[in-house]
């Protein structure tokens, strides 16, 4: 009987699973500046174990055989401008949940929205809402959910949001919008009933969102590294959640300027839990814990 030979040059434990010499502390560094350089994510050598699981899904799609040729090709011309991308994708963290941190959004019907609608509607302004690091867009559609409800209720409030992220991979599954039905658990129920669809294949446990809360929300791509937002106008309020805890303190506080930039006066930047201004002197004005309203 004749075997198909093996093309594979990489090491294969007796499980089928293949193995990697471990990343020498050399392309270590070199991916780790690049990655630091490039994105902002901080790269200690503690993530180092991180930085390689995560890669190896990288060398099996590349069929490489080692870390060093994974290093090679991405350093070379050509792999620099293909292969960023898919480092981008693999090395982002996008954790992410609809209505995270449900007091955010509660404070931002209650207070905020009546606020700024009173400055706004003499002159019928559109509002502008933005969801910078938004993953597989579970904040902008949560965001969109609740501005919509909002201006079914009260007349003359229109509004647009944007939602950008570094990753192709999650505003690919963002604009798609297919989420496991467990996912769609902290959409209140109301809006579970008016703006999910669900799957007709019921064994799935899919739920979709529905068209005119999708068609609400304007995906694109964006490194918050870049030092101009090409794309973005003067926003009302920015989202920038559980996205800059990865970076390092100057990086942070050159994005805070960024969005402190793009904001109008009288509009709010909204932070991570654990993500604060403390030590940055800017004219942001705590409204919550983690919400800030630029007042000058
Ligand atoms: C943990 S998720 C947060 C998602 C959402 N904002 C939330 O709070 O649930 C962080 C997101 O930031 C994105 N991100 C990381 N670095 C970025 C950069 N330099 N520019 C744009 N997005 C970035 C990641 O791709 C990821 O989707």
């Amino acid at each position: 009987m004749k075997f198909k030979e093996k093309q594979d040059k990489r090491p294969e434990t007796a499980g089928g699973f293949f193995l990697y010499e471990p990343l020498s502390r050399k392309d270590f560094l070199k991916l780790s500046q690049l990655i630091q350089s490039h994105i902002g994510i901080r790269m200690p050598e503690s993530k180092k174990i991180m930085l390689e699981s995560r890669l190896h899904k990288r060398l099996r799609a590349l069929s490489l055989k080692d870390f060093p040729s994974y290093c090679e090709y991405l350093f070379s011309d050509h792999g620099f401008d293909t292969e960023l991308p898919y480092l981008f994708d693999v090395i982002t963290t996008n954790k992410t949940d609809f209505f995270r941190e449900s007091v955010h959004f509660e404070y931002l019907v209650e207070y905020i929205l009546p606020g700024l609608l009173s400055v706004t509607q003499p002159r019928g302004r559109r509002l502008w809402f933005w969801s910078a690091g938004c993953s597989t867009g579970e904040e902008p559609y949560s965001l969109a959910m609740v501005l919509r409800d909002y201006s079914e209720r009260v007349a003359g409030f229109e509004f647009g949001i944007h939602a950008t992220d570094i990753s192709t991979q999650v505003l690919d599954s963002a604009r798609l919008a297919v989420y496991n039905q467990e996912k769609a658990d902290p959409i209140p129920i109301g809006f579970k009933k008016k703006y999910l669809l669900r799957s007709k294949d019921r064994t799935k446990k899919l739920v979709r969102i529905a068209p005119e809360i999708r068609s609400l929300v304007q995906f694109s791509r964006l490194n918050l590294m870049e030092h101009n937002y090409a794309t973005m106008s003067e926003m009302d309020v920015i989202f920038c959640r559980n996205v800059i805890i990865y970076f390092d303190r100057p990086i942070q506080e050159m994005l805070i300027r960024n969005f402190y930039r793009y904001l109008r006066v009288g509009g709010y930047l909204f932070l991570g839990h654990s993500e604060t201004l403390c030590g940055i002197s800017i004219p942001l004005v705590t409204v919550l814990p983690t919400v800030y309203r630029k007042t000058g």
